[in-house]
Parts: C-alpha cells; structure tokens; sequence
C-alpha cells in the first residue's frame, strides 16, 4: 500500500489495541470513536450513542452488535443502523484501513 491510499484516514490505534469480540475507545481531536474487532476485522462507530450520549465503546459487542452500556441499545457496527431500541436512530460509522499494524479512520467521509 502507498501513502495517496491513505490520503485523508488518521491512525487511531494499533491492532493490538483491540482484543476480537471487544470494542475500544480512541478520542482523535473532536471525534470519539469506537473500534470493534469482530473476528479480526476491524469497524469504525461514533463512540456517542443517539438516544442519550452513551459511551458505545464500553459497551458488549455482541459479533456484528454492539449494546449500550446506558440503556441497552443496540447498533450494527457495520453500518451504524440500530437493531434493538430505546434508540431510534443509527450512528454513524467510519472507513478503516489496516496498514501493517496500524489501524486507519477516515472521519470525513
Ligand atoms: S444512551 Fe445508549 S441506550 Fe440510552
């Protein structure tokens, strides 16, 4: 992989940093993402839940699902819908590129 592959992502973590079946937090200036390992693929979620601002990365990633630790709403990492209420409405999500060790968030999409 070249450099202009990686024009606009930012390195957020390491793969290390991010046991599989587990979601971590990274705060990259104004963003706060949450990174979850589903069977060593890595996806990219806003870390703020919609219905009240819970922390997703603390959450229970759940394979492709991860439950707030708030109220136990439930979102697809994939694509940020929300499959389990009290939440209404999805969040967003972020590419990612694994370059070498390195993992790799476009924030603007
Ligand atoms: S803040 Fe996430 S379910 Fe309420």
């Amino acid at each position: 992989m070249t450099d202009n592959n990686l024009e606009g992502f930012v390195k957020v973590a390491r793969l290390q940093d991010i046991p599989a079946g587990q979601a971590r937090t990274f705060e990259i200036g104004d963003d706060s993402v949450a990174l979850c390992n589903v069977e060593g693929v890595i996806y990219a979620i806003n870390n703020i839940c919609s219905h009240d601002d819970g922390p997703l990365g603390d959450g229970t990633l759940d394979a492709y699902e991860i439950e707030c630790p708030r109220h136990g709403a439930r979102f697809d990492v994939r694509s940020g819908a929300v499959t389990a209420m009290p939440a209404a409405v999805g969040v967003d999500t972020f590419e990612t590129i694994i370059n070498g060790d390195d993992i790799y968030v476009k924030f603007d999409q």
